[in-house]
């Protein structure tokens, strides 16, 4: 299953990471939502692959623990989704499709 593309609609932000919101629902350790609106990582869905954080050109990723997660235990955090040059390379190398990027969706920088 891939990342919903409609999260913002179908979901909502129940809490801030780093300088990003988090959409849930999240029920940790086994549900984390979705990080990132702009650059948008499903936590649930990433597999840990690393992928994403060796192809981006402007290192909008970062790793993050997700301890007990059934899917993985470290996770690509959109820490730096402002620096995002819509490049789409993360898109298209995730093996899970957990990774989704509008243009059309602003790059929060509260
Ligand atoms: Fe990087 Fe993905 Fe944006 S590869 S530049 S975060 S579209
Ligand atoms: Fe995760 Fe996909 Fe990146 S599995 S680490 S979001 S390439
Ligand atoms: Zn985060």
């Amino acid at each position: 299953m891939a990342i919903d593309p409609h999260f913002e609609r179908n979901r909502d932000v129940v809490d801030r990471h780093e300088a990003h919101d988090v959409w849930g629902p999240v029920d940790e350790p086994e549900t984390l939502g979705i990080h990132g609106t702009h650059v948008a990582v499903d936590f649930d869905i990433c597999i840990g692959d690393g992928a994403c954080l060796e192809d981006c050109p402007v290192d909008v990723f970062e790793w993050t623990d997700s301890p007990d997660h059934p899917e993985s235990e470290i996770k690509a955090d959109p820490a730096n989704e402002s620096q995002c040059i819509d490049c789409m390379l993360c898109v298209d190398v995730c093996p899970v499709d957990a990774i989704d990027v509008d243009p059309g969706r602003s790059k929060r920088t509260r």
